[in-house]
């Protein structure tokens, strides 16, 4: 199991007129990954997602808050003894085309990590080269054909597959995916989505799925939890199919909202949340959402909404919010390649 509490990151941007500039890439973010679950984050381009699946495979610091693997919190622990926590959690990035040296055969990528393994579990070499035979044939590809082949010779789908094994090299209690599939051609991403479903049922292999596009996380997680990320702060958390079914944020409402207007199978109508172009920033402590929100109110410009399950008088929702005006909406959801 792997947890972060209270995560908290922000850059500091240099150049442009106006000098340094901080950016809080995340706020405050809490989440839990067990093995063999499914947490999906959402959130469009610069919600922070990249860095939170960066600090979970222990490669990027965070300024406050505490990553717990197996129990054991990793502030703990020196920078050396993190790594093999680390190790545990791999990170699957969008594009398979850097994630692999273009001067190594896939033997040569995957005989670096699966010797370490070896080491580390006290087997002989022997085992090597038929483990990575198997791990291979696990993610749906002919070992014969592709270990003495560079990155170059493979198709898109297949060096993410082969990125997949080499994750699993470290026998991975999590695998993060990080917009995996963006950069796969659409004929081949339902593939890899579907491999991706099948290690966590067969291996027990947790996934963190990371991604922009609400329709993949169902595919992925439908089973599972959907973290909806809005400027680095988690808006709406709960069960993916209840979260999709009866959102209450009015930015998931919006994401929801764009699906079937945007493959033409809807006209916007007044059932859908159709958020407002932002004009700066929002007023400082208030609600991060008010310069996009159809609905905020003078409350939202003062205060903060943090996450809970509080909506008014009598109406809890199931899912956790951070909005004062929680409300369901019609929002009609549809499913993947509908
Ligand atoms: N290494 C970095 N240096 C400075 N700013 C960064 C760095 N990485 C990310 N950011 C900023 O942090 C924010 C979140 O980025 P990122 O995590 O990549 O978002 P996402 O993956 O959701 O698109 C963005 O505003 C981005 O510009
Ligand atoms: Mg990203």
């Amino acid at each position: 199991m792997i947890t972060g509490t209270g995560i908290s990151k922000t850059f500091r941007q240099r150049g442009g007129v106006l000098g340094a500039r901080e950016v809080p890439a995340l706020r405050d973010v809490d989440f839990a990954v067990e093995r063999g679950g499914a947490v999906s984050f959402i959130g469009e381009s610069g919600s922070g997602k990249t860095t939170l699946g960066r600090i979970i495979a222990g490669l990027e610091t965070h300024d406050a808050g505490e990553i717990v693997i197996d129990g054991v919190p990793m502030s703990s622990l020196s920078h050396r003894r993190r790594q093999p926590y680390f190790r545990r959690v791999q990170l699957i990035h969008q594009d398979p085309y850097s994630a692999l040296n273009p001067t190594r055969t896939i033997h040569q990528a995957l005989e670096a990590p699966l010797a370490l393994r070896a080491r580390q579990t006290g087997r002989p070499r022997s085992w090597i080269d038929s483990r990575a035979q198997e791990l291979l044939s696990m993610v749906g590809i002919d070992p014969g054909y592709v270990l003495p082949r560079y990155p170059h010779q493979l198709s898109g789908g297949m060096r993410q597959r082969v990125v997949i094994a080499r994750a699993l090299t470290m026998d991975p209690e999590v695998l993060v995916a990080d917009e995996a599939v963006s950069m796969i051609d659409v004929s081949l991403r339902l593939g890899i989505l579907a491999l991706l479903k099948d290690l966590r049922e067969r291996l027990g292999v947790g996934v963190l799925f990371i991604t922009h596009d609400i329709a993949t996380a169902r595919y992925i997680g439908d089973d599972g939890e959907l973290y909806v990320l809005y400027r680095g702060q988690v808006v709406e958390r709960g069960a993916t199919e209840k979260i999709i079914a009866d959102p209450v944020h009015p930015y998931t409402q919006s994401l929801l909202s764009a699906i079937p207007v945007l493959h033409g199978l809807e006209q916007p109508g007044a059932e859908r949340v159709v958020p407002k172009e932002p004009q700066g920033e929002g007023p400082p402590g208030g609600c991060l959402f008010v310069p996009r929100c159809p609905f905020s109110t003078e409350r939202c410009e003062q205060e903060t909404p943090v996450l809970g399950r509080d909506g008014g008088p009598g109406q809890e929702t199931e899912q956790e919010h951070a909005c004062f005006h929680p409300r369901r909406r019609s929002v009609i959801p549809v499913g993947v390649g509908e």
